[in-house]
C-alpha cells in the first residue's frame, strides 16, 4: 500500500516535470515569435486627443503674404482634403526641386500613393526657366498633387518653401490631423505610419506633437567650404536651438497654424529646419520629441534590403540622400 502511494507519487512529479518542460518550450517559442513590446515614445511631451476633443483652429496669418514676400500668391493649389468629412488621418507634404521629376514619380508610385485616409502633395518655387514651367504645369495637371508658390526655387529659399507648406496646411488641409514634412528623397513607411498614428498615437490627432529626429547644441557652421555656412549677419549664436532634421518632421494639426504665425513674423533665416523647428517651435514652446529607433538609418538598409525586414526592426521613416532606385528597392522589401 505504502509502496505503491510512493510510485503514484513518482509517476506525477515525472508528469508534472514533462509539463514544466514543455511549458517552458512554449515560453520560449513564443517569446521569439512575437514581437516584443516595447516603449517606442518614451516621455511623450504631446498629449492625444479623444472623440470629443475639438480639432479646429483659428488660422491668424495674411494670406497673401510670405516672410518679407508681400505679394505672395499659389502659382498652383489642388484641393485634395476637401470633401472628407471626417478629415484625413495624415497629409505629407514634400520639399521637391522643380527638376526632379524622376523623384516625384517614384514617390507616387511607391510610399507616396494617395488614399483615403492620406494625401500627399510636393512644394515647389517657381522654376524662373520657361521649359520646366510647362513641364510642371503639365505635371500637376496630371497629377493634381503641385502646390507651387510664386518665389523663385532656390537652395537658400527653403525656408520660404517650408512656410508654404504649413500655409497650406493651415489653410487648404485643416482638417488632416497628423502633417509630415519630407523631401523627395527619403523614404517613408507609410504602411507603418498609419498604423503608428491611428494606434500608438490617437486616430483623433494630438495636441503639442513635433516629432522627428532631435538634434541638440548643433554648432553653427562659419568655414566657407561647409554647404551650411552661415554668417554673422544671417545667425549671431554659436550653436543652433534644438531642432528637428528637417527631412523628416511629424506635427499635429493644431502646431500648424501656431508655427506659422511666428514663423511669418520673425527675419528670414535660410537654414528652414532650425527656423521652423528650432527657433519658431520654441516661441509657441512646443518641446521636440525624439524618435530614436522608429527612424531607419543607413546601416538598417543595409539589414533591411539584403536580410529582410524582421532584421531592420521596425522604423516610420528611412535616411536622407537616397536615390530613386534606392527608394524602389527599400519600398519592395517591406511588407504591407
Ligand atoms: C479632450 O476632451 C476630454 C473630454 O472632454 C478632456 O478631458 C481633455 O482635457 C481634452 N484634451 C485636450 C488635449 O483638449
Ligand atoms: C512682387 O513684388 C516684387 C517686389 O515688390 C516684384 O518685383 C514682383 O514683380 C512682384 N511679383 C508679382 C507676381 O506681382
Ligand atoms: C531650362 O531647363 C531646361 C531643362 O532642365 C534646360 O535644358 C535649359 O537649359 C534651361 N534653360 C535656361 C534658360 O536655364
Ligand atoms: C505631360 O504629361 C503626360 C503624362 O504625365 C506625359 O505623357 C507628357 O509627355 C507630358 N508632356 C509634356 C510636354 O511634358
Ligand atoms: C528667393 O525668392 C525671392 C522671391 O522670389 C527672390 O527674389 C530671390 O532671388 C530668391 N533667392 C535666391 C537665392 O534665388
Amino acid at each position: 500500500m505504502v509502496e505503491s502511494q510512493n510510485s503514484d507519487k513518482f509517476e506525477m512529479l515525472n508528469i508534472l516535470k514533462v509539463v514544466l518542460i514543455i511549458l517552458s518550450l512554449l515560453l520560449v517559442y513564443n517569446y521569439h515569435k512575437s514581437p516584443p513590446i516595447v516603449v517606442r515614445i518614451q516621455h511623450p511631451k504631446f498629449t492625444l486627443l479623444g472623440p470629443y476633443n475639438t480639432t479646429e483652429y483659428e488660422v491668424d496669418d495674411v494670406y497673401d503674404q510670405l516672410i518679407d514676400i508681400k505679394n505672395f500668391t499659389f502659382k498652383v493649389n489642388p484641393q485634395p482634403c476637401t470633401g472628407y468629412t471626417y478629415g484625413l488621418l495624415l497629409v505629407v507634404i514634400v520639399a521637391s526641386k522643380p527638376n526632379n521629376f524622376d523623384k516625384r514619380t517614384i514617390i507616387r508610385e511607391t510610399w507616396g500613393r494617395s488614399t483615403d485616409s492620406t494625401k500627399v502633395v510636393f512644394l515647389l518655387g517657381d522654376p524662373g526657366n520657361l521649359t520646366l514651367a510647362r513641364k510642371i504645369d503639365n505635371e500637376s495637371l496630371t497629377y493634381g498633387d503641385i502646390v507651387q508658390g510664386n518665389f523663385i526655387d532656390a537652395y537658400r529659399n527653403m525656408t520660404y518653401k517650408h512656410v508654404m507648406g504649413l500655409k497650406w496646411v493651415a489653410y487648404h488641409c485643416p482638417t488632416a490631423k497628423y502633417i509630415l514634412k519630407t523631401d523627395d528623397d527619403v523614404l517613408v513607411n507609410s504602411h507603418e505610419l498609419r498604423k503608428f498614428l491611428g494606434r500608438e498615437l490617437s486616430p483623433w490627432g494630438a495636441q503639442d506633437l513635433i516629432t522627428c529626429s532631435v538634434l541638440r547644441h548643433a554648432i553653427v557652421q562659419r568655414s566657407s567650404s561647409s554647404k551650411w555656412m552661415v554668417s554673422e549677419a544671417e545667425y549671431t549664436g554659436k550653436y543652433y536651438p534644438t531642432y528637428c532634421a528637417g527631412w523628416a518632421v511629424l506635427y499635429s494639426q493644431d502646431v500648424i497654424p501656431r508655427l506659422l504665425t511666428v514663423a511669418q513674423n520673425i527675419p528670414y533665416f535660410w537654414i528652414d529646419d532650425v527656423h521652423i523647428t528650432g527657433v519658431a517651435a520654441e516661441k509657441i514652446m512646443v518641446d521636440r520629441t525624439p524618435l530614436l529607433s522608429l527612424i531607419l538609418s543607413s546601416r538598417r538598409v543595409k539589414l533591411l534590403t539584403s536580410m529582410g525586414p524582421e532584421y531592420a526592426g521596425q522604423f516610420l521613416f528611412g535616411p536622407p540622400d537616397l536615390s530613386t532606385d534606392k527608394i524602389t528597392e527599400i519600398w519592395k522589401a517591406i511588407p504591407e
